[in-house]
């Protein structure tokens, strides 16, 4: 059967405050949900398989990305074969990403007050209400914006983005670019793996790892992969970096790596040093290399010469 929700997102600064605030609304508590959300390529909407507990089911859904309360379409099909049926979309559509989050549940007049810590993104509230059960959907959306006045959620808090969006598009997905390809590092004479993932201008991800060799000085840094996979692919700019070391919980970027990077990107531009799955150390090209010397330094003529040939 096919069902429709009103739904909205923000970003939950202090998940404890609002339970105890949703209690003082009177919308009742029901339990904690432990979910893992196993997206796959689909030609419409998202497709994903839902596990929880001891069941499994898969939903199909449609959403219009907007944070202001939006209506969701979706079919939801009971799975008896979890395990079987992740291995067949898998094969056959391709996995995107995998969504874990523990979610406590409120319910209030027909509406789902979800507060949920999503593992490498943090805590959110969700409000999701069910049609008819909430009333027409007028009144659904009247609903929420009560509930948002009494929770004091503002415009700024507000997330248009699914969490595997998220994911994909955060922090996150850098760093396990970073982390998968730093298996694959050559350094049989540190015996210091390193993997780097930069983002580019146009949404491409590029990894590299370090590259040792018999003479020493001829190694090669993991940044220093990544940029030169960048710019093989034909980018020359990049909106964030995230590197991650097999023995180092945040791996600074070295000296050389900090004037690497800074070639393609700018002082704002964040690197994530820490592993996947955990709340990364962000700090900028700025922060890590004041002073820089930079294409500036060469003088107009030189910024003249790389905006006509690598305009950004
Ligand atoms: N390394 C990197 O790949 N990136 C850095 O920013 C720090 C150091 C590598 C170089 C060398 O292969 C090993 O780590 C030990 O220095």
């Amino acid at each position: 059967m096919t069902r429709v929700n009103v739904e909205l997102k923000a970003v939950d600064p202090d998940p404890k405050a609002t339970a105890a605030r949703c209690e003082a609304l009177g919308a009742a508590p029901a339990g904690t949900l432990e979910q893992r959300d196993a997206y796959f390529h689909a030609r419409r909407g998202r497709l994903k398989l839902r596990s929880q507990g001891e069941g499994s089911e898969l939903i199909a859904y449609r959403r219009a990305d907007d944070a202001e309360a939006t209506e969701s379409v979706y079919v939801r099909v009971p799975v008896p074969e979890p395990a079987l049926l992740t291995a067949a979309l898998d094969a056959a559509l391709g996995s995107v990403v995998v969504v874990v989050k523990r979610r406590r549940l409120f319910t209030w007049e027909g509406v789902r007050i979800h507060l949920d810590e999503v593992t490498g993104l943090g805590s959110f509230i969700e409000f999701e209400a069910v049609l008819p059960e909430a009333g027409d959907p007028a009144t659904a959306r009247e609903k929420l914006a009560y509930l948002r006045a009494q929770l004091g959620i503002e415009d700024g808090a507000l997330v248009s983005s699914s969490y595997a969006d998220l994911l994909l598009d955060g922090p996150q997905a850098l760093l396990r670019a970073a982390s998968e390809v730093m298996p694959n590092a050559y350094a049989p004479y540190s015996e210091f793996k390193v993997g780097a993932a930069v983002r580019g201008a146009s949404g491409g991800i590029y990894v590299g790892a370090n590259v040792e060799n018999a003479a020493y000085p001829q190694g090669q840094c993991a940044e220093a992969s990544a940029l030169g996979a960048l710019v093989a692919a034909g980018e020359t700019a990049i909106t964030g970096a995230a590197v991650v070391a097999e023995r180092l919980e945040h791996c600074p970027p070295c000296g050389g790596c900090r004037q690497r990077l800074n070639e393609f990107g700018g002082p704002d531009t964040p690197v994530y040093l820490g592993r996947p799955g955990t709340e990364p150390l962000t700090v900028t090209l700025g922060e890590l290399l004041p002073g820089s010397f930079g294409r500036e330094a060469l003088g107009e003529g030189a910024a003249v010469r790389r905006r006509r040939k690598y305009p950004s």
